[in-house]
């Protein structure tokens, strides 16, 4: 399978950073319902640690996405879609891109305006320039939360229009983006 993307479909790359931004978000998303729950303890500590790392991870993986992306060429929808299917896709991927962008500035700035500083892995203090405040860290935790629910919606709708597209469609939008390499006789 070729590292980079072809004009028809995602390279090494590009999947392992899609796959790598699923496997994190389950992590996030599940340390965060286990964390809020827990009593005060030093595990329940440690899952919020986890979880702000994590959350740093997936900012950064972004980052990286987005700069590969602007490097290669991105595989066009199938010209057999009808024009505004093209546009909602291409809407809802930079949504997507969007939120996994500011969900983590939300909870770096809420994190620290609640006094609770950031530390990534433990070693990098990453400072906040706003400072301890604690009715922005209290309208950032609505804000993280809101964009979580978006983000839960937004990526059931993805799946499913993945899933549209292989079951119904039959077309390879779902095949060219899967981890493995395509079988025999098939396009991708
Ligand atoms: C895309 C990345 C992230 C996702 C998907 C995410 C998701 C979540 C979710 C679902 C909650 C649970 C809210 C609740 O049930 O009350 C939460 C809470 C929290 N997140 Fe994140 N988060 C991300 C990144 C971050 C980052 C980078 C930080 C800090 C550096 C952070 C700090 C927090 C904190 C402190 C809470 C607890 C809020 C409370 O006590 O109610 N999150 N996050
Ligand atoms: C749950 C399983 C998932 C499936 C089945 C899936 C499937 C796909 C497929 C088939 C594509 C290629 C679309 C195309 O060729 O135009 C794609 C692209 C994309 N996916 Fe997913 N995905 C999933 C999870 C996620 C998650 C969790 C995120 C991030 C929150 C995400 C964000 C994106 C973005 C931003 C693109 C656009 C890539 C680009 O053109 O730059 N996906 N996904």
């Amino acid at each position: 399978m070729p590292l980079r993307n072809t004009a028809e479909h995602f390279g090494l790359v590009a999947k392992t950073l899609h796959w790598l931004t699923l496997i994190l978000l389950i992590a996030a998303f599940t340390l965060a319902i286990s964390m809020v729950n827990m009593p005060l303890s030093p595990r329940k500590l440690e899952f919020y640690s986890w979880h702000k790392w994590v959350g740093v991870t997936i900012f950064l993986v972004v980052l990286l996405r987005l700069a590969w992306r602007l490097a290669n060429p991105v595989p066009p929808q199938p010209a057999a879609s009808p024009l505004w299917q093209r546009r909602l896709a291409a809407l809802s991927h930079a949504a997507l891109y969007t939120i996994l962008i500011v969900m983590p500035i939300t909870g770096w700035i809420m994190s620290s305006a609640l006094n609770l500083p950031v530390v990534y892995l433990g070693l990098i203090h990453i400072p906040s320039p706003f400072g301890v405040d604690r009715a922005l860290g209290e309208t950032m935790k609505v804000v993280h939360l809101s964009l979580a629910v978006a983000l839960l919606v937004l990526v059931a709708i993805h799946a499913l229009a993945a899933l549209y597209h292989h079951l119904v469609l039959r077309d390879d939008v779902l095949r060219r983006m899967l981890p493995w390499p395509a079988r025999a006789g098939t396009k991708f």
